[in-house]
């Protein structure tokens, strides 16, 4: 069990990847298992992934990610859309489980990624439009990340201004910060 709690602290979000490297089917494979033994409220399983294979699906995928994210991410040789059906899930409490389904399936896959020597980097900055339209995501389905992924490369071939991000140390809240006893906000014992 330490070893998966390794696993869980270790992995990182890193922005190099090893250059022409791509991933092998079979660890494609092992990614898209961890991801769909994830728990999903009454197991409804409402998550879709757009794999991008072809040079065009590339194409579309590295021209809707935001410039930040341009600068690294269009080198991964793994591109995934992340969707979730909302239609699938219904909303409980004013919470769309839809979307925390589909989080804890990334963070599935996210880990057992790190584990293979792979850095799996989930984005929030891209075009929703472009993807929905390049990759033709019916109305009824959502895009909600995107994952570029692959082997660790060397954080000394990036460029300056992504370097430093990859090189920032990683902090966390401390569990008191977030974790309370009996009330809301009350010191956690
Ligand atoms: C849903 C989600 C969206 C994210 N979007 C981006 C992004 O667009 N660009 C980026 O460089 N990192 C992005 N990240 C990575 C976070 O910045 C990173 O997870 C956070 O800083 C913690 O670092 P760590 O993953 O290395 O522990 C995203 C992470 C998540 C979970």
């Amino acid at each position: 069990m330490s070893k998966l709690l390794d696993a869980i602290r270790e992995r990182r979000s890193d922005r190099h990847f090893a250059p022409n490297k791509p991933l092998e089917p079979e660890v494609v494979q092992t990614l898209l298992e961890a991801f769909r033994w994830a728990p999903s409220s009454n197991n409804r399983q409402p998550w879709r992934i757009v794999m991008a294979s072809s040079p065009e699906a590339h194409r579309i995928f590295d021209d809707a990610l935001s410039a930040g994210n341009k600068q690294w991410a269009p080198v991964a040789p793994l591109k995934l859309v992340i969707i979730g059906v909302p239609e699938e899930q219904p909303e409980r409490n004013g919470t769309q489980n839809y979307l925390l389904d589909v989080g804890f399936a990334m963070e599935n896959m996210m880990v057992q990624g790190y584990a293979m020597g792979l850095t799996i980097h989930a984005m929030a900055g891209w075009d929703y439009d472009k993807i929905v339209k390049g990759f033709n995501i019916p109305a009824s389905a959502k895009p909600v990340a995107l994952i570029a992924a692959g082997y660790r490369g060397r954080v000394e071939d990036l460029i300056e201004e992504v370097r430093a991000k990859d090189l920032k140390p990683r902090t966390r809240k401390t569990v008191g910060e977030f974790t309370y006893t009996d009330n809301y906000g009350a010191a956690f014992k």
